[in-house]
């Protein structure tokens, strides 16, 4: 295993911030732990685990040592009657696995079509979009506990998931390296078409009846209509979450701006960040390189030669102007770092 030094970060993250880690390392099995964790500065220095980069903003060098995870492989483990259990390595391409999936037939992930980054990630944040997210169809996972190195089964209830949250964002946070990920995929497929996007898109296609092939393919283009490829202009996706609010606070929202975007959410209402921070009109908004989406207000992007903290600064900017019109605290999804 080479530990590389100064070693630049700008391929690997998604808003290609020039930024450089002190010390480089890529894990390519789970057996190098043990040479990663005798390293002097794990010992001595921070340390942070790195996927595809998607959902990270680096405001400066990183003074510590990077463990990029690019452990490769996965397989169908076991046959159910109506499932089948496939594993992943936490390197594998979250998307490569699910065409993967989709290729031999095997439903649930197909709505998480294009989320850029690596599967180890995924549980970290229980990945959503187009109606589905991760934990619709986990079986379980394999976390290493860096400090003592012992390797833990997790389930779905030690998980925890909800909304882009885990207890590996909460209680386990930097705890845990995961080292691979199980799902439980259909062999009897339960097409989800709900999300309004995707059934207009669907629509558009002229589909009544898709199978999980096409609905890959129009969450692909609803994808590719709104968000940016990050090959292209720099970004990480959403970069806050949907803030989730009182039925109360909603109706008095509501009152006030009778054209509010939300959606029922677990006893509370969600509300479309995207639409709050265009109403407060910063979608299309540019000061330097770093910049607001144009097709959609919830994605920063770095046109090129943005810092960290110039994304952050907007990103504080904006979350200023949206409390002060409308009394709502968006919270970052991005991993600030
Ligand atoms: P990284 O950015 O490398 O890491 C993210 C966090 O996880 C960091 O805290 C890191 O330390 C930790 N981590 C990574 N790997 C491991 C591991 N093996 N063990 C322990 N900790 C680890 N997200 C969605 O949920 N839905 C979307 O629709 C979506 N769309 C996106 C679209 C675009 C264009 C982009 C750029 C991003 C989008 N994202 C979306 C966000 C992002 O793709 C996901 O959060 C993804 O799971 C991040 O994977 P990654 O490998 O790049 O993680
Ligand atoms: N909207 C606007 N203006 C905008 C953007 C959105 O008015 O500029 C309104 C529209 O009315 C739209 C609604 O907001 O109907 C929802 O927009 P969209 O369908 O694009 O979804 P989103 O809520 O903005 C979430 C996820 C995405 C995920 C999509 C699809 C979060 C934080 N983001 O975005 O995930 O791909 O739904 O399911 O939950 C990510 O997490 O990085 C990410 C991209």
């Amino acid at each position: 295993m080479m530990v590389q030094k100064d070693y630049s970060l700008k391929q690997h993250n998604t808003f290609g911030i020039e930024v450089a880690a002190r010390e480089f390392v890529r894990m390519e099995d789970p057996a190098d732990w043990k040479s990663v964790a005798s390293l002097p500065s794990f010992k001595k220095k921070q340390h942070l685990i790195l996927g595809g980069g998607s959902n990270v903003l680096f405001t400066g060098d990183y003074d510590g040592l990077l463990i990029h995870v690019a452990s490769k492989g996965k397989r169908p483990l076991r046959e159910e009657k109506e499932h089948v259990i496939v594993e992943a390595q936490s390197g594998e391409e979250w998307d490569e696995l699910v065409s993967w999936c989709v290729g031999h037939g095997w439903g649930g992930l197909e709505n998480l079509s294009m989320i850029p980054g690596q599967v180890g990630a995924g549980p970290i944040q229980n990945i959503g979009a187009y109606g589905a997210e991760l934990k619709d169809h986990f079986h379980s996972l394999d976390a290493l506990d860096k400090a003592s190195g012992k390797i833990t089964v997790f389930g779905p209830e030690q998980c925890r998931f909800g909304y882009r949250s885990s207890h590996f964002k909460q209680g386990g946070k930097n705890r845990y390296l995961i080292l691979g990920v199980r799902f439980r995929l259909d062999k009897k497929h339960r097409i989800k078409t709900g999300y309004a996007a995707l059934a207009r898109e669907l629509d558009a296609m002229n589909v009544c009846n898709p199978d999980i092939a096409t609905v890959r393919e129009a969450v692909c283009r609803v994808r590719s209509s709104k968000l940016p490829d990050p090959g292209k202009l720099g970004n990480a996706g959403s970069f806050f979450k949907n803030p989730v609010v009182s039925v109360k606070e909603h109706m008095a929202l509501e009152e006030a701006y009778p054209q509010l975007v939300s959606f029922p959410s677990n006893g509370g209402v969600k509300l479309a960040a995207g639409w709050l921070i265009e109403q407060a009109g910063w979608k299309g908004y540019r000061k330097g390189d770093a910049g607001v989406h144009d097709k959609q207000a919830l994605v920063l992007v770095n046109h090129g030669g943005a810092s960290g903290r110039d994304i952050l600064e907007l990103a504080m900017r904006i979350q200023r102007s949206v409390r002060e019109k409308f009394h709502v605290k968006l919270e970052p999804e991005v991993n600030i770092l």
